[in-house]
């Protein structure tokens, strides 16, 4: 099991240790409650780096108080154990909510670009909440390559362009969409799905690999995207928040495929959120 450190200071403390003359640290960002995405992460990163770090933090300043903060699972020593029989982490950090949101804390990024639409319109404190975190986390661990899952793609989007734009000399790195057999994009709310709800998620993929197929057929974008909505609320969905097809770069809008493109969308299912991607 790799050792756990709770706070700023231990954590610059243990890998200036570990950083040797010439080594390269990986950083991978969770909220825990690890499944075989995020572990897939922490396989890949091992890749392109000698030092492992995996941050373990349920980070309340990206849910809105209606939201799942206090239910969200957490499970930090089944989470070490999984990191230890996955055997490339070096180091985990697992801080508190003190340590990373000091009393008095009052300052926090104003995110635009890509974070504008889709998931901010439904959650509009998600994206300054994930950059303030995803900021202090990279300027703790000052890591050389830091990697996100596709599952989020707009998120893995919004801190490339952080990074960039704060200068951060983090290079950040996407991994591919881990699925259950069905197609179900793994995440550590599938947990909250009953049953019945648990054959609608797995629907949703279902449902855009023939919006896909559909688009690579030259039907109009427009069209798909009702199409895809009216699918998801057959199958059984309650709601759709978005399904739409974008600039696979900068998520602007597309009438036609003349870029490479991204078709993205979140739906409910009973009182569980889901979101999916793929590429067109
Ligand atoms: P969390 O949802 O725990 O996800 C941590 C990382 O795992 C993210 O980069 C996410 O995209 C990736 N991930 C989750 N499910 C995946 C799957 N099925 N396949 C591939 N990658 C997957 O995303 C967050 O936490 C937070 O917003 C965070 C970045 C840690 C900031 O708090």
């Amino acid at each position: 099991v790799p050792q756990i450190v709770t706070t700023v200071a231990e954590l610059r403390h243990r890998i200036t240790a570990l950083r040797q003359d010439e080594s390269k640290i990986g950083l991978v960002p969770t909220m825990g409650a690890l499944h075989a995405g995020h572990l897939s992460l922490v396989r890949e990163i091992q890749k392109h780096v000698d030092v492992v770090v995996v941050s373990i933090f349920v980070n309340p300043t990206q849910f809105a108080p209606n939201e799942d903060f206090d239910r969200y699972p957490r499970a930090l020593m089944a989470d070490a154990e999984k990191l230890g029989a996955t055997g490339e982490t070096d180091l985990v950090f697992a801080p508190s909510v003190g340590e990373m949101y000091p009393p008095g804390f009052a300052t926090k990024l104003d995110v635009g670009g890509p974070a504008l639409g889709l998931e901010s319109d439904s959650r509009p404190h998600f994206f300054a909440g994930v950059a303030t975190v995803v900021s202090k986390l990279l300027l703790a661990a000052m890591p050389d390559v830091a990697m996100f899952g596709e599952k989020d793609y707009q998120q893995l989007l919004v801190i490339r362009r952080l990074v960039a734009d704060l200068g951060l000399g983090v290079q950040i790195l996407g991994a591919p969409i881990i699925r259950e057999r069905d197609g179900l994009a793994m995440s550590s709310r599938n947990a909250y799905l009953s049953d019945d709800e648990r054959k609608i998620a797995g629907q949703l993929n279902v449902v855009l690999q023939s919006l896909i197929a559909d688009l690579h057929d030259g039907r109009p974008i427009a069209e798909i995207e009702e199409a895809g909505k009216q699918a998801l609320l057959a199958a059984g969905f309650n709601k759709v928040d978005y399904l739409t097809v974008r600039d696979a770069e900068t998520l602007e809008p597309l009438s036609s495929l003349d870029r490479p493109a991204r078709l993205l969308t979140a739906a409910t299912v009973g009182r569980t959120r889901l979101i999916d991607n793929m590429a067109v």
